[in-house]
């Protein structure tokens, strides 16, 4: 499912990004920048956010390991919340 429309991002795209990184590296902090950033895309309209963001929390890999619950991600606020 495309996700977002500007770049042309799919379910599938942000969800392997976010394994790549995690097996890259196990204590990043995965944000929607670097997702785009690892597809080698730049966000435009933003209007994805929301459903960008509730598909990087479908990925199991977005958990930092040890780090307890993974953060809630509102689009709103611009940054991750406890
Ligand atoms: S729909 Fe994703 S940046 Fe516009």
């Amino acid at each position: 499912m495309i996700i977002c429309h500007c770049q042309s991002i799919t379910d599938h795209d942000i969800r392997a990004a976010v394994d790549w990184m995690r097996a890259s590296d196990p204590q990043t902090l995965i944000t929607p920048g670097k997702i785009y950033r690892a597809l080698g895309k730049r966000a435009d309209c933003g209007g994805c956010m929301p459903l960008f963001l509730s598909t990087m929390q479908t990925a199991p890999g977005l958990r930092v390991p040890g780090a307890g619950e993974p953060p809630i991600l509102r689009p709103s606020l611009g940054r991750a919340i406890r």
